[in-house]
């Protein structure tokens, strides 16, 4: 694990580290570990959830959404987005072939052709298997799929239902789910994006 001593080594050689590690992680012989490093990193990321009305609306606000974000919200569900793009984040917890119902390039228009997972696994099961991405604050991070070859999120979405489930969605549809992604969008706290002072 070579990587992992330098990690350790790093923070070891570090004061200010030393001692937040053991107010941490008190009564620990050595409190700068694997274990309470990748315990530090998970409490770090469940901090960087940027709260939206989205979760508002989940936890029983009703008013939290537009009525057209509400349409968008349904549109996103009676499709079947959700049946991958689910969970908290709307996706990010599981892998699924990009282009279900159709070759992805032929819409994306993407240069180069990446094979996704079977490009490291040698599985053809893994071909144009790709990690299904959480939806959170999507309209802020173009552009997209895995090579950035789309830049605009309605052209997105529409070539997700086209390729993932087989659908023409409406451009109605297209827009309300457009919409609705405008509600993933969260602020995120400063303090979390500042460099440390060591
Ligand atoms: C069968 C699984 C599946 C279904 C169903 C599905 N998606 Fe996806 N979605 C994916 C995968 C896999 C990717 C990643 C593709 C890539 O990285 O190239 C993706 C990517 C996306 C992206 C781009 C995310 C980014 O950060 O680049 C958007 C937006 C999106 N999906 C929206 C939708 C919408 C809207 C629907 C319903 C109309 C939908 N998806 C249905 C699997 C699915």
């Amino acid at each position: 694990m070579p990587n992992e001593e330098t990690a350790l080594e790093r923070l070891r050689s570090s004061e200010k580290y030393q001692k937040l590690f053991a107010t941490a992680f008190p009564g620990q012989a050595e409190p700068i570990s694997w274990e309470n490093l990748t315990s530090a990193i998970g409490a770090f990321e469940r901090m960087l959830v940027t709260p939206t009305r989205f979760d508002k609306f989940i936890a029983g606000d009703d008013d939290a959404l537009t009525n057209r974000e509400k349409q968008g919200l349904e549109d996103f569900i009676s499709n079947g987005c959700v049946t991958c793009h689910s969970g908290v984040a709307l996706g990010g917890h599981i892998f699924q072939k990009f282009g279900v119902y159709q070759d992805y390039w032929l819409e994306t228009k993407s240069e180069n052709v990446d094979e996704g997972r079977a490009t490291v696994s040698k599985d053809e099961a893994d071909l144009n298997v790709f990690k299904v991405p959480g939806l959170r604050n999507i309209s802020k991070t173009y552009p997209y799929f895995h090579d950035g070859s789309v830049r605009d999120l309605k052209e997105a979405i529409r070539i997700m239902g086209k390729i993932q489930l087989n659908r023409e969605l409406t451009e109605e549809q297209v827009e309300n789910i457009a919409v609705f992604f405008d509600a993933l969008t969260g602020e995120i706290d400063p303090k979390y994006t500042e460099n440390p002072h060591l």
